[in-house]
């Protein structure tokens, strides 16, 4: 059983980059992207993307049940699609459900994957998501009572699942940060170390520029003050994010994924 790694976080904090560099760093990856633009670019050879959303999740479960021809003029028809757009907790409950299968897939002998990585889109949407089993299996009864039990006991179970909240050392988004675990904790889920994100790192004083600097030493300075003014922004608000934290650079070129994979937990 391959481990599943849900990244999560604001938007824009490096959900995507992050999840990437994570299944560049394994064998044979599954990139889980849920409602992402198809136009991102798949991070590596070695790692396969699916693309997620409720509707087919769904299919794709019934697809496990019945003649395909039968699933298809379901999945085609009006009130398939208004029945999954009428019941959002149903297509979270058949994201989560789809993920945990691809998890648990074999090939021949051998576990498909190595790792699975999850790409989420925004905050809300994956406290919501992680949420929906447990809900699941305390409102419904038989067939999708046990499975729901089944999902939630995967979700617990570090040896399954973790939970890898990113963030950067800026004032909203760690606010937006610290009720994001709040609210994770809250879920009992296996909760890795907090990634804070594009933390700068610069020495606290720079020279001031001296008359006679040439253009480029004067172009360099003010690049210096620059970065040690986000620096010591970036030092203020990490004081208000809990232990334990992994910190990643800010890189200039974030087609060096191996760079951050190493640092990443
Ligand atoms: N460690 C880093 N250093 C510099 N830039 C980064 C780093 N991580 C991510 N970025 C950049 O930040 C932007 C947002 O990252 P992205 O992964 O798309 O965030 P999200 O998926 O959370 O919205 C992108 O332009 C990305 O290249
Ligand atoms: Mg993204």
């Amino acid at each position: 059983v391959a481990r599943v790694t849900f990244v999560t976080g604001k938007g824009g904090v490096g959900k995507s980059t992050i999840a990437a560099a994570l299944a560049t760093r394994s064998g044979r990856a599954l990139l889980v992207r849920l409602g992402a633009r198809r136009a991102e670019p798949v991070p590596g050879p070695a790692v396969s993307v699916l693309d997620v959303d409720g509707a087919t999740a769904l299919g794709e479960y019934l697809g496990q049940a019945l003649p395909a021809a039968l699933v298809r003029r379901v999945t085609e028809s009006r009130l398939y699609r208004a029945f999954v757009a009428a019941a959002p907790g149903l297509r979270e409950l058949m994201t989560v459900g789809k993920i945990l299968h691809e998890a648990r897939r074999y090939t021949g002998d051998a576990p498909t994957w190595s790792a699975v990585v999850v790409d989420t889109p925004a905050t809300g949407h994956v406290v919501q998501l992680l949420a929906m089993p447990a809900a699941a299996a305390g409102a419904f009864g038989g067939l999708v009572r046990r499975e729901a039990e089944r999902l939630v006991a995967e979700l617990a179970d570090p040896a399954c699942t973790r939970v890898l909240p990113v963030t950067v050392a800026e004032p909203l988004a760690v606010t937006e940060t610290l009720e994001l675990l709040e609210a994770l904790r809250a879920l009992r889920l296996p909760l890795g170390p907090l990634v804070v994100n594009r933390v700068h790192r610069a020495p606290a004083v720079v020279p001031a520029t001296p008359p006679d600097a040439s253009p480029a030493l004067a172009a360099a300075l003010r690049c210096a003050r620059e970065e040690s003014t986000w620096a010591a922004a970036n030092r203020r608000e990490l004081e208000r994010l809990p232990a334990p934290r992994v910190e990643l650079p800010f890189v200039h070129d974030t087609a060096e994924l191996a760079v951050l994979a190493e640092l990443l937990p």
